[in-house]
């Protein structure tokens, strides 16, 4: 028997999102700040707002974009942190700086007594993030990592798709791009490259699919992005491609074959396969999945929606209600970056090698 069957995601994408529960005083009482006015901070503060919080304030050392995102808002623009982390009106920080930024900005706003949620990757280096997990610890405010992929309509059947395909599983991803067109994304120092800021997504995904960090990695790096002219003249221009082996308890592994070095301008493509005794999972993240077993195909797929609104609507709920943790913690971050730095090791190394046996590294990144 093959039956084809249809689901659909709720109403999404360009038709009106679900109405945002009415705004409750504990929700107007939120003031928040996002730090950094570029594409993520710019959003973060739009789903604030629809969250029924009050956006305080847009910092961004340029005054400009800041001033211009807050006054779509009603809110102050600010060249530097120091107004809003003195400021008792803000209980809540948005981090949406470029990363190696991150965990000054967080530290400093937790230590100020706010709560903060800080885009994903958490950091660059894992003394960071142990210094944002420390920090969280220290204050007692709540610190949330963006891992807003969890709030993609498509995860849920991600997840239900590929435990119905059988364990072990055989997991595929690829990954591509022409080189970005945000240098930052391509420098070491600054964004980490797409193995630190885009396979963050897939470690972090893989790392609750298969119930822990991978146990072994091994990994070969590339830059097809040498002959660009738009990534020359970057100092430490990080690896923009690579294919990526990890292996998790229980036997599943997964593969990723990556590259931000095509030609600018080609579209990104990020498909997912699983393989597993019971079935195949194809997934044109986040658009399409399709399961395919014992019983025929089994097809859903997404009309679009903005995971960062749902992701942020979680986060209200977590603050003001104390509804149960949804959000990535610092936890997650951790491991995340753990996994990025085994690979980047690996690929140095040409060795394989054991993510928990990695301490901290300076970043061997190009
Ligand atoms: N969740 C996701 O999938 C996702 C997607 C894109 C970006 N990100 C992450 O979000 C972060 C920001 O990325 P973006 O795409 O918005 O970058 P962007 O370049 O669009 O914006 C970054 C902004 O930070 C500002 N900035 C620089 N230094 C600052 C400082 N000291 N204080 C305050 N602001 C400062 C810049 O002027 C810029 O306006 C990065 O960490 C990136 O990895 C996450």
């Amino acid at each position: 028997m093959n039956a084809d069957v249809d689901q659909f995601a709720a109403p999404l994408g360009s038709e009106p999102e679900a109405e945002p529960p009415a705004s409750t005083p504990e929700r107007a009482a939120l003031g928040v700040a996002v730090i950094g006015a570029g594409d993520m901070g710019s959003r973060h503060a739009q789903h604030w707002q629809a969250s029924g919080a009050r956006v305080v304030a847009l910092v961004d050392p340029d005054l400009e974009r800041a001033t211009a995102a807050a006054a779509r808002l009603g809110a102050q623009a600010y060249g530097d942190p120091s107004a809003v982390l003195a400021d008792p009106d803000v209980n809540v920080i948005s981090v949406c700086t470029p990363t190696y930024l991150h965990a000054g900005i967080t530290v400093a706003a937790l230590e100020a007594g706010k709560h903060v949620l800080c885009e994903k990757p958490a950091s660059l280096t894992l003394r960071d993030a142990q210094a944002m997990h420390d920090a969280a610890e220290r204050s007692g405010k709540e610190l949330r990592i963006g891992f807003m992929r969890r709030f993609d309509p498509a995860y849920r059947p991600l997840m239900d798709y590929t435990t119905r395909a059988g364990r072990p599983l055989l997991a595929q991803a690829t990954i591509t791009a022409g080189v970005r067109p945000k240098r930052l994304m391509h420098d070491a120092l600054v964004n980490g490259g797409p193995i630190i800021d885009m396979c963050c997504h897939v470690f972090n995904l893989w790392d609750v699919m298969f119930g822990g960090e991978p146990v072994a990695v091994s990994a070969r790096g590339y830059t097809f992005s040498d002959d660009k002219p738009e990534v020359a003249g970057i100092a430490q221009r990080a690896l923009d491609s690579a294919l990526i082996t990890l292996e998790y308890g229980g036997g599943s592994v997964g593969q990723i074959q990556v590259s931000w070095g095509l030609p600018a301008g080609i579209e990104p493509v990020e498909r997912h396969t699983y393989v597993g005794p019971a079935g195949l999972v194809t997934v044109d993240w986040n658009k399409h999945l399709t399961l395919r077993d014992a019983s025929g195909v089994t097809r859903w797929r997404s009309r679009g929606v903005d995971p960062w609104r749902a992701e942020i609507e979680q986060f209200t709920r977590e603050i003001t209600e104390g509804a149960p943790r949804e959000v990535a913690g610092i936890a997650a971050g951790t491991a995340a970056l753990r996994v990025s730095l085994a690979v980047l090791e690996a690929i140095a190394t040409q060795r394989v090698v054991v993510p928990a046996e990695i301490a901290d590294l300076e970043v061997n990144n190009r």
